[in-house]
């Protein structure tokens, strides 16, 4: 039986600016589902697609109606919802979660044209990410769970620096300039879907190091949506109390700026939700356990599953901070949603096999 109840895709949404961590997010994803994901075989190496197992990743930036030069010619970003086709977003994404396989368009990040079209097989996991995977309410619908990383505007700039100086020889002046022509059109079409995201992580400037304008001691707040039907928040200590915490001490290694987590409920674009919040840095990765053993609700297999995740990964950036702890805490809550749908449609089928 094709297209059974079993088969039907699990579709995940991951919105963030370029330059904001998603590959890094997704890197981390993958790996919690046991397999690194690949660019598909054989085809065009300029695509933008990742393949595992179980999941495959798709970048929005394929469904661009106008090309680099069409954007440059009607002075249109790519933030702009008319370089966007989410018509044909809609209907592919629909036709993936329905177990048909669609011919996704390719946009070529390194010549600025559409490629011809590559061949996606419906995954068990589809994960779309980009500038738009909240926008359009038709795709929005299609969403399983969706993720929203909101990189303040200090920290995507000292990222970008870093990025875009240092690997891309750019000027300083330029990255500014940069920024500030996407923020009109970011501030209108990007910034907004965050309100419907299930979980948002925030990455903000240090609270714990006075005036720090360096980007590097970062506080990450992950805001975590209540009620959801197949996802409960994580908490610390215990559930819908409100926690201030310094771990350093006796049991985990700090040095300066220190260590600070907070758990508290709050209210987000009037959702009620659960925000973890964990500013500062590591030392040494593998007294992370410690943290890991007062945190609760994490989904993992096995005791120590987060640190053994971030001590594989020690190499990807934020691996010492809360940005690579809650992209891998949101990992495992994934899978977790995953194994619930999956769980839920076997025992349907079997009940209408009873009949
Ligand atoms: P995207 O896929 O959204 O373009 P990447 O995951 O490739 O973003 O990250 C882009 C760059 O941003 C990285 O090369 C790194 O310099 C920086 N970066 C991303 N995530 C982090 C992080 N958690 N901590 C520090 N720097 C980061
Ligand atoms: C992609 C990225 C955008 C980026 C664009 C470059 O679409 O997702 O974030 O702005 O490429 O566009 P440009 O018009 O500068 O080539």
């Amino acid at each position: 039986v094709t297209c059974s109840a079993e088969a039907k895709t699990v579709v995940i949404g991951l919105a963030a600016d370029s330059g904001c961590g998603k590959s890094t997010f997704m890197r981390r994803l993958t790996s919690v589902f046991g397999g690194a994901a690949e660019p598909p075989k054989g085809g065009n190496p300029d695509s933008n697609t990742l393949i595992s197992d179980t999941t495959t990743v798709i970048c929005l930036d394929d469904y661009h109606s106008l090309d680099r030069t069409g954007r440059k010619e009607k002075g249109v970003t790519a933030l702009d919802p008319r370089a966007n086709n989410f018509d044909l977003m809609y209907e592919q994404v629909k036709a993936l979660k329905d177990g048909v396989a669609v011919d996704k368009p390719i946009y070529n990040h390194v010549t600025g044209l559409l490629d011809p079209p590559e061949l996606i097989r419906p995954p068990k996991i589809l994960v779309i990410e980009g500038l738009h995977p909240m926008f359009d309410p038709r795709v929005r619908e299609l969403l399983d769970f969706s993720i929203y990383l909101d990189i303040s505007d200090e920290v995507k700039f000292a990222w970008k620096i870093q990025r875009d100086m240092a690997e891309r020889g750019h000027s300083l002046e330029s990255i500014k300039a940069s920024i500030e022509a996407r923020k009109p059109d970011f501030d209108a079409y990007i910034d907004p879907q965050k309100q419907h995201a299930d979980a948002v992580v925030e990455v903000l400037p240090t609270q714990l190091i006075p005036d720090d304008n360096e980007g590097k001691v970062l506080r990450v707040r992950l805001i975590m949506k209540e009620g959801l039907k197949h996802f409960s928040p994580v908490y610390l200590f215990d559930e819908g109390s409100t926690i201030s915490w310094i771990p350093c001490g006796r049991k985990l290694t700090c040095s300066y700026p220190g260590i600070k987590f907070a758990y508290a409920p709050d209210t987000y674009y009037s959702n009620e939700v659960s925000v973890l919040e964990m500013d500062g840095q590591f030392d040494r990765l593998d007294e992370l356990i410690y943290v890991e053993s007062h945190l609760s609700n994490l989904s993992t297999k096995f005791y120590g599953e987060v640190t053994q995740q971030m001590l594989k990964h020690s190499d990807f950036p934020g691996s010492n901070n809360g940005t690579g702890l809650f992209q891998t805490i949101v990992g495992l809550k994934i899978r977790d949603l995953y194994e619930q749908i999956v769980a839920e449609r076997a025992a349907a089928v079997a009940e209408a096999a009873k009949v």
